[in-house]
């Protein structure tokens, strides 16, 4: 297991003022020698952003949004955000692809706009993809899968800024997560499809879906998995640090 593991928070729609509280004992977590190259990312709503970029300044946490508009110019778009905004503020990442906006709308051309707009603002974009419960009960999965990562990155020049997180929409909210030898298998494949269509050596994947302090040491086999994303576990701080700690230990 290597020490320089991703280990993202997707707050979700979670979390007020309050919670800020928490993201402070995991920055002094993360100060102990022993977690040094670990990458600890919060993506809290909108709302708390600059909230949590003050608190994490003399940190390496960083901070990152949890979608973004695919317009690069300011715009009559209504409560959206979009990436310039994001860098404009400090974040450093952005979440794009999450199913659950896949949901609402997000086509994986959409989403090809957002990465594209976000690598112009030079954020690091965490790129989900995933298929669904549906599409793996009728053998789609690696259709899905490619599909998603093909149309996401149509003319992206390969670059390093891109962490794909591989989250079965089965798999989120759900207390269930694959069973290792499958996510294993399931990684692998990702892996080579990322290869072969993006001709990069050697691309980041990220696991989320239903990632705890109870099944991460199981997870944590995958050498392939480089790490996690994780919602309902990360607004807990003291599950989100027995995540890391069980994970490097
Ligand atoms: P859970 O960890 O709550 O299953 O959520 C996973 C997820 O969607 C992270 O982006």
């Amino acid at each position: 297991m290597t020490n320089n593991m991703f280990f993202i928070a997707n707050w979700k729609m979670f979390g007020d003022f309050r919670s800020v509280n928490s993201v402070k004992k995991v920055i002094k977590f993360s100060k102990n020698k022993k977690y040094s190259k670990v990458q600890i990312v919060y993506c809290p709503p909108y709302t708390l952003i600059d909230k949590l970029l003050r608190v994490t300044k003399n940190s390496k946490i960083k901070i990152g949004a949890q979608n973004c508009h695919f317009s690069q110019n300011p715009g009559p778009f209504t409560g959206s955000i979009n990436t310039d905004l994001i860098k404009s503020i400090g974040a450093k990442y952005v979440i794009i692809g999450h199913s659950e906006n896949r949901l609402l709308g997000d086509s994986n051309h959409i989403i090809n706009l957002k990465i594209k707009s976000a690598l112009k603002k030079k954020l690091k974009i965490i790129f989900c993809i995933g298929e669904t419960l549906k599409e793996k009960r009728n053998n789609k999965t690696n259709t899905i899968l490619s599909s998603q990562i093909r149309r996401g990155l149509k003319n992206i020049n390969k670059n390093n800024d891109i962490i794909f997180a591989y989250e079965p929409v089965w798999s989120i909210g759900t207390g269930i997560v694959p069973k290792t030898k499958n996510l294993e298998k399931q990684v692998l494949t990702i892996k080579k499809m990322i290869i072969k269509i993006w001709k990069l050596k050697n691309p980041k994947i990220i696991y989320g879906g239903s990632v705890n302090q109870k099944n991460i040491n199981e997870l944590k086999k995958i050498s392939l998995i480089k790490g996690f994303l994780i919602g309902g576990a990360s607004q807990n701080y003291k599950n989100f640090i027995d995540i890391i700690k069980k994970t490097i230990n």
